[in-house]
């Protein structure tokens, strides 16, 4: 049976308003004739209380720390799945079989190399630049080197558009970190997998074999799975609104990649390194961290989400898997210490308790990328990565929505009401 609810406007209007209800019981009011029946918009600054779209691809239940891609928990992917068999599940909605799967990862070894055009843009960026505008604007530059892929006409299509993003972001990734370090770029390798592959192109010699450690192929695909997808975040809200003006599959999430990039969001991975550290070279200690943190002259980095107000199981996954792998690769980090004093601190504090902030994904990610060898200004890029699976699933969700329409919000306008025009000398 349909619901509705009542919305009562001041002067005794009253007006129905259709309930959405979502697979998992989630309601909504659907607020679509507001504004042509009643002249009312809502307002709800940084989106809290507003669904901007209905989606398929991921669910996320904040109160009870739950996360699905697709259906799918989070915990079950982490540990079984591999990140490009979860890429295809995300973008495609089922899990693939093998014959699926063996395409699919056909076509992101075929796609994998660079354009040589785009190869040598590399040179001419500034060794010092930060590698997420390199990732940003060479995304987009793939497109320039790939004009067909502006049009995508069929599932086909759109496939290989997919899969050589999904491929490609990561020798960008690889080739930027190398242009900062100096050091020559090293072409993927048809017979590793994507993230071996992605571990040869940053890190193995010219002129001799690598041999890439299991577990730590283990915990990248288990880094990247995590990231995959979190629904209408604000790299994946970019996402889709630039997609729901018809631009291309690359420009989208070329946008995205800059949204990622805030401290608040992605860039949140290096803000919690950069805490750690300073708090392990004894520029502050702990408890005097903590004390600004409650002050709010400081903000504990990788604490707290718009969602999750229980915990994030991210940061569940995260931290165990911090636990075994670095033991496993004979790494001692003193940052892990401190990271963990300061999560028991956090938890047992009236602060963090009374505002629900709890780890997460971006609170000890860092510490497993530093140890399987990432360096910090790729921490972001990383994310970037990992998230590209989700761009992509919900770019196209937007693309194939027959009902879509360009985003556009409202506002409410605050400024000077009509003044006439002063001339200069009367200023
Ligand atoms: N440290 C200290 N206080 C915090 C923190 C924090 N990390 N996060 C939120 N608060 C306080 C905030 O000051 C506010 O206090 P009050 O009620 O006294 O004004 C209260 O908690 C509610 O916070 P909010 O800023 O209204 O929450 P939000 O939903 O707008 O912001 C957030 C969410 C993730 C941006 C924020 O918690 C934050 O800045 N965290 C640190 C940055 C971070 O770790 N970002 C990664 C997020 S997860 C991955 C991703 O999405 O990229």
């Amino acid at each position: 049976m349909s619901q509705s609810a009542q919305l009562k406007l001041s002067g005794d209007k009253t007006i129905d308003l259709p309930v959405v209800v979502g697979s998992e019981n989630e309601h909504a009011l659907d607020i679509g004739k507001l504004r042509s029946s009643t002249g009312y918009i809502t307002i709800d600054p940084a989106y809290g209380n507003t669904g901007s779209c209905q989606s398929n691809i991921c669910f996320i239940n904040g109160e009870e720390g739950i996360l699905r891609y697709r259906g799918y928990p989070i915990q079950q992917l982490a540990e079984n799945s591999t990140f490009v068999e979860t890429a295809y599940m995300l973008i495609w909605g089922e899990l693939p079989n093998k014959q699926q799967l063996a395409e699919w990862s056909g076509l992101l070894t075929e796609h994998a190399p660079l354009h040589e055009g785009l190869r040598f843009a590399f040179n001419s960026t500034p060794p010092q630049g930060h590698p997420m505008a390199t990732l940003s604007s060479m995304i987009n530059a793939v497109s320039s080197y790939h004009p067909e892929l502006l049009n995508i006409e069929s599932d086909d299509g759109f496939k290989v558009a997919a899969a050589k993003l999904l491929s490609k972001v990561r020798t960008i990734a690889a080739f930027s970190y190398r242009q900062t370090v100096g050091a020559p770029v090293r072409y993927p390798k048809p017979d590793f997998d994507y993230c071996t592959n992605f571990l040869h192109m940053m890190f193995s010699k010219p002129y001799s074999s690598f041999e890439p450690d299991p577990d730590v192929v283990q915990a990248l695909n288990q880094i990247f799975i995590l990231h995959a997808d979190h629904e209408q975040n604000c790299s994946t809200s970019t996402v889709r609104m630039v997609g729901s003006s018809g631009a291309n599959l690359f420009a989208s999430c070329a946008a995205g990649v800059c949204a990622l990039w805030g401290p608040l969001h992605g860039g949140a991975n290096v803000a919690v390194l950069d805490m750690l550290g300073r708090i392990y070279s004894g520029k502050t200690s702990v408890k005097e961290f903590m004390e600004k943190v409650k002050s709010k002259e400081e903000k504990l980095m990788g604490f707290g989400h718009r969602v999750y107000k229980n915990f994030d199981p991210r940061a569940k996954i995260l931290e165990e898997s911090a636990k075994k792998v670095l033991p496993k690769l004979g790494v001692k980090d003193p940052l892990l210490a401190i990271a963990e004093e300061l999560k028991d601190i956090a938890l047992a504090d009236e602060y963090f308790i009374e505002r629900k902030l709890y780890p997460n994904v971006d609170f000890f990610s860092g510490i497993l990328m530093r140890a399987i060898g990432i360096p910090i200004n790729m921490f972001t890029v990383m994310f970037a990565i990992g998230r590209m699976p989700g761009w992509i699933a919900h770019w196209y969700e937007v693309f194939k929505d027959p009902n879509a329409r360009i985003n556009r919000p409202r506002q409410v306008y605050t400024g000077p009401t009509e003044r006439d025009y002063t001339p200069m000398d009367k200023r």
